[in-house]
């Protein structure tokens, strides 16, 4: 076997075991430091933090990775400078990648900060651009998510399938508060005030990675956030669309890692939410 004949396994060891093994690993790790960080620094505005607990993880995860498959490109978080600029400039430089793993140490840092248990570790592979793997862990809750393209997606071993709402009024829907003070926080607020009298009720819990693992898990109808990243959303997407959702960007255009404007949804209402956030206007 060889990775052209399998894109899931290599020199015996599968992809997806790896990148279980080292969310595992980063999210032990994690909460150990729970309450416990050093040292909090200010990345792109006062709203978007790091600590040496971000970047720990990130070294451990890209460590495992290296030893594993030496060959293959890494985009984390934390390698990039801070801004939307650099992010889609760091995604263009690997763009050629074959194997190239996203990855987001913790997702929620702001939450793991003021210990506010929802946070979580995404992990995710693409081949030639496209997501094969999606690992996210919430060490709080031991929940492990796992998708392989084509394969479905299981938390904990069990098969997840989005939720059956047919309607947005009926839909528990969470979205993000941006980072982005300039540019994506004041459409955000914009586009919320809008879908707000529309839905059963709203979520806002800080972790987009864990946001769309429970889209995909059937706990949200759906979810969806602008001026995110690729680490943010990889693994993210891969579960929601192997759960059986929809995976567009907020103006409707099919997932690709150049996407920052994410929804996710049970597919069912996934126009209707697409049509609501259109009449905020916000000309994303
Ligand atoms: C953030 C979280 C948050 C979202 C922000 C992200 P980080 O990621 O996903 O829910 O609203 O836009 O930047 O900084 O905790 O990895
Ligand atoms: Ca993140
Ligand atoms: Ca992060």
């Amino acid at each position: 076997m060889n990775e052209e004949n399998n894109a899931f396994v290599v020199g015996g060891k599968s992809f997806t075991a790896v990148a279980i093994n080292c969310a595992a690993k980063a999210g032990e790790w994690i909460t150990t430091k729970l309450g416990n960080h050093s040292r909090l620094e200010l990345k792109h505005s006062s709203h978007d933090l790091v600590t040496e607990v971000d970047k720990g993880s990130e070294r451990l995860i890209r460590n495992l990775i290296g030893t594993h498959f030496p060959h293959h490109s890494f985009l984390g978080e934390e390698g990039v400078e801070p801004g939307p600029e650099a992010s889609v400039q760091a995604l263009e430089d690997v763009s050629d990648a074959e194997y190239l793993w996203i990855v987001d140490p913790i997702d929620g840092t702001t939450n793991f900060v003021h210990g506010f248990p929802f946070f979580c570790v995404s992990i995710a592979l693409a081949y030639k651009g496209e997501v094969i793997v999606g690992v996210i862990y919430d060490p709080i809750k031991d929940e492990l998510f796992v998708a392989e393209k084509g394969k479905g997606a299981y938390v904990h071993g069990k098969r997840m399938g989005v939720s059956e709402e047919k309607t947005l009024r009926e839909s528990l829907i969470a979205t993000g508060l941006p980072t982005d003070q300039q540019y994506a926080l004041p459409l955000n607020l914009k586009e919320i005030a809008c879908i707000a009298p529309e839905v059963r009720n709203l979520r806002i819990a800080g972790s987009a990675a864990l946001h769309m693992a429970y889209v995909a898990a059937g706990r949200l109808t759906g979810f969806w956030e602008i001026g995110l990243n690729s680490w943010d959303l990889a693994a993210g997407a891969l579960l929601v669309k192997e759960s059986g959702g929809t995976v567009t960007s907020t103006q409707g255009e099919s997932y690709t890692l150049g996407v920052r404007n994410i929804m996710v949804t049970n597919g069912h209402i996934h126009d209707e939410l697409l049509h609501a956030l259109a009449k905020a206007d916000t000309k994303e």
